[in-house]
């Protein structure tokens, strides 16, 4: 396939002291010079292009930008890595960041950001997953490497109703754990319920207590907030018991004790899907085509086209976005 000299992207631009998004024709030859260039064809929303598109200098330095810190297409040119006529995923590293991303129909990524789309997925498909989807799986994966078993008591997924928090409460529960999905949504309460939590605990199971350790309430946890949800979470942790930490929508400032850990063994696992190794990525990739599967979270997907990214990036940093939006650039 030979691409066209222009492409149309969301582009957000710094505009009278604030930052405005909208579809502008941009050219192939203005994108980084790299090994591959990619038509995508989907992306998917995150909370980190909400922060881009709104000006955070801490995800973009400049501006105008193309946000999108994933994307799914096909291959148009290579010099290296995945031949032309391939379909490939690419999340994370600088993707959506300072490298225009896949918010536009075109990108020029390295070739070490590309992973083989899975067999029998499409690009839609594996956009509904998105780096939301890969994260929960890696968080899954971490739990699972320290310990973590079916069996040994519920599960907690915090944060449970967004991108992150639906994918692990799916995989949690089809691979036999009892999971707790903690939400401040009262109406993701049955939809939470048919991804298979056995039970949806409000927000309030969170909120600051001035002890330094709580009742044992939860085996393991998949926390996406952090901030000071997560020092409650902690304290609420059964000992020898592990929480995967991925996500900042509560804060990033911390503060505990050490006593979880000291005098009940918990374990912190940090999880970052941005800049690990590419061979990670795949394995969690396979996993999430095969055994990890989450019908539940494909079927209740939003998909938009472009002219819907602004209000939803909006949803998301007022934490009214639920489940997992997909960008599709035929839309
Ligand atoms: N480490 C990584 O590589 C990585 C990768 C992807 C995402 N992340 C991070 O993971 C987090 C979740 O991402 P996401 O895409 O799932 O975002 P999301 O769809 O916006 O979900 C975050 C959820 O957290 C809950 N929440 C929001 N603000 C809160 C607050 N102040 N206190 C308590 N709960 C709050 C809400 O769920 P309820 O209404 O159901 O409570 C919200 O839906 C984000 O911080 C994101 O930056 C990290």
């Amino acid at each position: 396939m030979t691409s066209p000299d222009l492409y149309t992207a969301w582009r957000v631009h710094e505009k009278n002291g604030g930052y405005e998004g909208a579809e502008e024709a941009c050219s192939i030859s203005d994108l980084p010079e790299n090994d591959v260039l990619i038509r995508v064809t989907h992306s998917s929303l995150n909370y980190k292009d909400a922060l881009s598109a709104s000006g955070n200098k801490g995800v973009t330095r400049s501006y105008p930008h193309t946000p999108g810190i994933d994307a799914a297409g096909e291959v148009v040119e290579s010099r290296r890595g995945p031949a032309a006529g391939e379909q490939v995923i690419v999340t994370g590293y600088d993707l959506g960041m300072n490298t225009p991303g896949g918010f536009g129909q075109y990108i020029r990524v390295p070739a070490d950001w590309c992973v083989p789309m899975p067999p029998g997925w499409d690009a839609g498909k594996a956009m509904v997953y998105g780096t939301a989807g890969l994260t929960a799986g890696l968080c899954v994966e971490k739990l699972l490497k320290m310990g973590a078993a079916a069996g040994q008591g519920r599960a907690v997924v915090t944060g449970a109703s967004g991108s992150v928090g639906s994918v692990a409460v799916e995989i949690l529960s089809k691979i036999g754990f009892e999971v707790a999905a903690v939400s401040g949504k009262v109406d993701q309460a049955e939809p939470l319920r048919q991804l298979g939590a056995s039970e949806v605990v409000g927000r309030e199971v969170l909120e600051p207590s001035k002890k330094p350790l709580l009742k044992p309430g939860f085996a393991n946890a998949v926390d996406t907030v952090g901030g000071a949800p997560l020092a409650e979470l902690l304290k609420q942790i059964s000992p020898g018991g592990s929480v995967s930490c991925c996500g900042l929508a509560g804060g990033t400032q911390v503060e505990t004790t050490v006593l979880p850990f000291i005098l009940r063994g918990v374990n912190l696992l940090g999880v970052d899907s941005v800049e690990i190794p590419i061979a990670e990525k795949k394995g969690v990739w396979e996993k999430l085509a095969g055994q990890w599967a989450c019908p539940g979270v494909e079927k209740t997907a939003r998909v938009i086209g472009r002219r819907d990214l602004g209000d939803a990036l909006k949803a998301f940093l007022k934490a009214e976005s639920a489940g997992k939006i997909v960008l599709d650039h035929s839309l």
